[in-house]
């Protein structure tokens, strides 16, 4: 099964995202269950979504940030109930914006992680290199450094409870793509070591997806690659009918 993930990021209001949906909508829904389709719009639209029921039954929603606790005084901060209150399962945490522009620490994302998995939501770790340190070969050094915090003492039960997202942090919004050899060593690595994390039945079930410029024009090639479990899209998820050329293409590798 191959997963198509669509990150919203900062964009979209309650009515354009509606209206997205809408459009959405009216296109082949992919059949069987092949594909898994996510989107993860803001918070504001997610609860307005929710409560209109304007996303067609075979999307699932996610959240783009959750809070490190449970609930208390934590002025502007999301918990996972509040996400799960509205039709959400899944939520991204560690995506190389909020670790590199907001600056969110390893820790952070690693308490944000294991409260996410308390309260069963599904949590999409998205892990990645800049270009300075791909370029000084520590590509591995740093991925396998962002999976052991965030993962540090975590006992999952069921690799479905979790997702990781590969994204090279010099691949994302800028057009440029990693190479499908990149992709596939990334990937071959991150497996290995989800297995040494997680015990080899449950991180060879944890479905790894590849981020950073995907778009219609080079998905195929990319959701074709054996260790590759699906993308996490961001620019060409913003458009119904790149979403929806994006999911048809999954539905074929
Ligand atoms: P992009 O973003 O597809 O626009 O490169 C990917 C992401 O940030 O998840």
């Amino acid at each position: 099964m191959k997963i198509v993930a669509g990150n919203w990021k900062m964009f979209k209001t309650i009515e354009e995202a509606k209206a997205f949906f809408a459009e959405l909508a009216t296109t082949m829904p992919p059949q069987g269950d092949k594909v898994r389709v996510l989107v993860f719009p803001n918070y504001v639209a997610l609860g307005a979504l929710a409560e209109a029921h304007a996303v067609p039954d075979w999307v699932l929603l996610g959240a783009q940030d959750v809070a490190a606790d449970a609930e208390g005084a934590f002025t502007g901060e999301v918990s996972p109930a509040m996400i799960l209150s509205t039709r959400a399962t899944h939520v991204l945490i560690g995506h190389s914006e909020r670790r590199h522009v907001i600056g969110e620490s390893a820790d952070l994302l690693h308490r944000k992680l294991v409260n996410s998995l308390v309260a069963s939501l599904i949590p999409v770790l998205c892990v990645g290199e800049t270009l300075e340190e791909r370029n000084a070969s520590k590509m591995k050094e740093v991925v396998f450094g962002q999976l052991d915090t965030a993962l540090a003492d975590v006992r999952l039960s069921d690799g479905a409870q979790l997702i990781v997202a590969y994204e090279p942090v010099w691949a994302i919004g800028t057009g440029v793509n990693a190479t499908n050899e990149q992709i596939e060593e990334a990937h071959r690595l991150i497996r290995e070591h989800l297995k040494q994390l997680l015990g080899a039945a449950i991180g060879g079930f944890v479905a790894i997806l590849y981020g950073g410029s995907v778009k219609p024009a080079n998905f195929a090639s990319i959701a074709g690659l054996p260790s590759v479990d699906g993308g996490l899209i961001g620019g060409a998820s913003l458009k119904p009918v790149a979403f929806a050329e994006l999911i048809a293409i999954a539905e074929q590798v």
